[in-house]
């Protein structure tokens, strides 16, 4: 699996957010953080066909996936699960969780890969006909990345999995990131928690001002750049 984001530009009407950005994800786990505001939902969005760039091109696996529809980019295994809670509220995690599986080649594994995120995330399984409003915030994201893995991704896209969490989640839901990332599906997450993106990532990227601000390949690196630890300890 590799995504190529090549010298992208986009934004919302005249106003441009993200500026020339590159950045690359190759068989890892790859982490996103910087500043509110700054661009990262917006790249995911980019990525994911949501929003069509003005300039630049995205490659995933070796096909220029630039300006298709996001239902085409998840046909091609690039799931994206937004920031916030987007499922629909009257359904139930069933059904949220099947609707998940709406791809060629995610539907014929529907079955197996619901096996899989109940062992995953127990909780779902107990809650399966609960409507998703009535859900709380942690098994709320406990669905969504579930309903994001009914789609069979190669590489899946996490925007803030463990943003309003308690402590104690958070471990959960990192864990469960963890499990995923050992399955082999590439992630690409952006995250506040310094110290999960630390403990899961082989490449962080910060993101200001729509660009990549500082880019950590090395492993060693991110655990010792003390420029991280200033960044997040001034943030927190
Ligand atoms: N739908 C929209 N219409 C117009 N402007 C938008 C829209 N969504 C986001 N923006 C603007 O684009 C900029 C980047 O927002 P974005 O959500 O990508 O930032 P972010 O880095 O994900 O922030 P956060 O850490 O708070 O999630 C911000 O100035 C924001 O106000
Ligand atoms: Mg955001």
């Amino acid at each position: 699996m590799r995504l190529q984001v090549e010298a992208i530009s986009a934004g919302y009407g005249r106003v441009r957010v993200l500026h020339e950005i590159s950045i690359a994800v190759d068989n890892q786990r790859v982490g996103l953080f910087g500043p509110n505001g700054h661009g990262k939902t917006t790249l995911l969005r980019t990525i994911s066909g949501l929003i069509r760039p003005t300039a630049g091109r995205v490659i995933f696996d070796g096909k220029d996936i630039t300006g298709r529809s996001p239902q085409s980019i998840v046909g091609e295994g690039l799931v994206h699960v937004p920031q916030g809670s987007t499922l629909l509220p009257r359904m139930t995690v069933l059904e949220a969780l099947t609707l998940g599986a709406y791809s060629r080649r995610a539907w014929p594994r529907r079955r197996s890969t619901m096996e899989q995120v109940f062992s995953l995330f127990p909780r779902l399984a107990e809650r399966r006909a609960q409507r998703c409003n009535t859900l709380s915030g942690g098994e709320r994201q406990m669905a969504a990345i579930g309903a994001g893995l009914m789609g069979c991704p190669k590489l899946l896209m996490l925007d803030e999995p463990t943003l309003g969490l308690a402590p104690k989640l958070r471990a959960e839901l990192a864990q469960a990131i963890h499990a995923i990332a050992a399955t082999g599906v590439g992630l690409l997450v952006i995250d506040q928690d310094i110290d999960m993106l630390l403990g899961l990532c082989d490449r962080l990227y910060l993101i200001e001002q729509g660009r990549v601000a500082l880019d950590v390949v090395d492993r060693s690196a991110i655990q010792h750049q003390d420029v991280l630890k200033r960044y997040f300890g001034s943030a927190a």
